[in-house]
């Protein structure tokens, strides 16, 4: 296993440290004249990355007119201007403020016919495959070990799909909006896609996150928590605030520690 932690004090810092990741995957495809390719998440967590990066293009000139995004999941039925849409979370948070291209930005349809989900999930494989694969990877990590929208029970050999939420959840997010129609659907990722990435950084912040962290990291790998297939992958890194690494044994992984 090839996973690396790193601690920092505050969701704040981690979230800086992520951001650098970003930026460096996206200098390293321009200096080698191509073009970055980013898996992202939406969800709470990453909220302070896009903010730091928004921070870096307006007052550092990072550049990413040359990114490509491909969103990890949204909501199905899902229109794009429903104040719960992925797409347009990610638009006003980064894709926008950072001016990515609208022929740029990936992101699962929402609005696509039950019909036709099957064929625009083999679309938007195809268009990862096209684009050269993802280079990076971020990730936030579920209440209840999911990635994306792979819920408890999903197989590492899981594809790009249409899945029925998990009923935590659901509650989650019916918790989080209590006056709107909550999703119970998402269009996500697989879990094979995911571990296709060339690299991948898992963020995980709040002590609400800490059990399930560590049994991510620390408990065998299990279709019970999505998240511990990460266990296989080559290059994850696994970024944490200090509350949510507040579960782990740091004597027992074997893993470098990096603060
Ligand atoms: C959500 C999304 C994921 C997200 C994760 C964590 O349900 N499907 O893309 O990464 O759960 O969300 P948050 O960062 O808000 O805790």
């Amino acid at each position: 296993m090839a996973a690396a932690i790193r601690i920092f004090d505050t969701a704040t810092e981690a979230a800086f440290w992520v951001a650098g990741a970003v930026e460096r995957e996206v200098r390293s495809a321009e200096d080698s004249d191509g073009h970055a390719v980013l898996g992202l998440p939406t969800g709470a967590t990453p909220a302070p990355v896009y903010a730091e990066l928004v921070r870096r293009h307006r007052e550092e000139g990072l550049d990413f007119s040359r990114a490509t995004i491909f969103n990890l999941d949204e909501y199905w039925p899902m229109q794009p201007s429903h104040p719960l849409s992925f797409a347009r979370s990610m638009k006003e948070r980064l894709i926008g403020p950072v001016g990515i291209a609208a022929d740029r930005f990936h992101i699962p349809d929402g609005t696509c016919p039950e019909e036709e989900v099957d064929e625009h999930c083999t679309r938007y494989r195809a268009a990862i495959a096209d684009a050269g694969g993802i280079g990076l990877q971020l990730l936030g990590l579920g209440a209840n070990g999911h990635i994306g929208f792979n819920e408890p029970g999903t197989s590492p050999d899981s594809i790009a799909r249409l899945v029925r939420l998990a009923p935590e959840t659901v509650e989650r997010i019916r918790g989080q909006h209590p006056d709107k129609d909550v999703p119970t659907h998402g269009i996500t990722l697989g879990v094979k896609g995911i571990l296709a990435a060339r690299r991948v950084i898992m963020m995980v912040t709040g002590e609400h996150k800490a059990d399930i962290a560590r049994r991510a990291l620390q408990e065998p790998e299990t279709p019970d928590v999505p998240a511990s297939f990460l266990q296989r992958h080559r290059s994850a890194h696994w970024v944490f605030d200090r509350e949510a690494a507040s579960a782990l044994d740091l004597r027992s992984l074997p893993v470098e520690i990096a603060e």
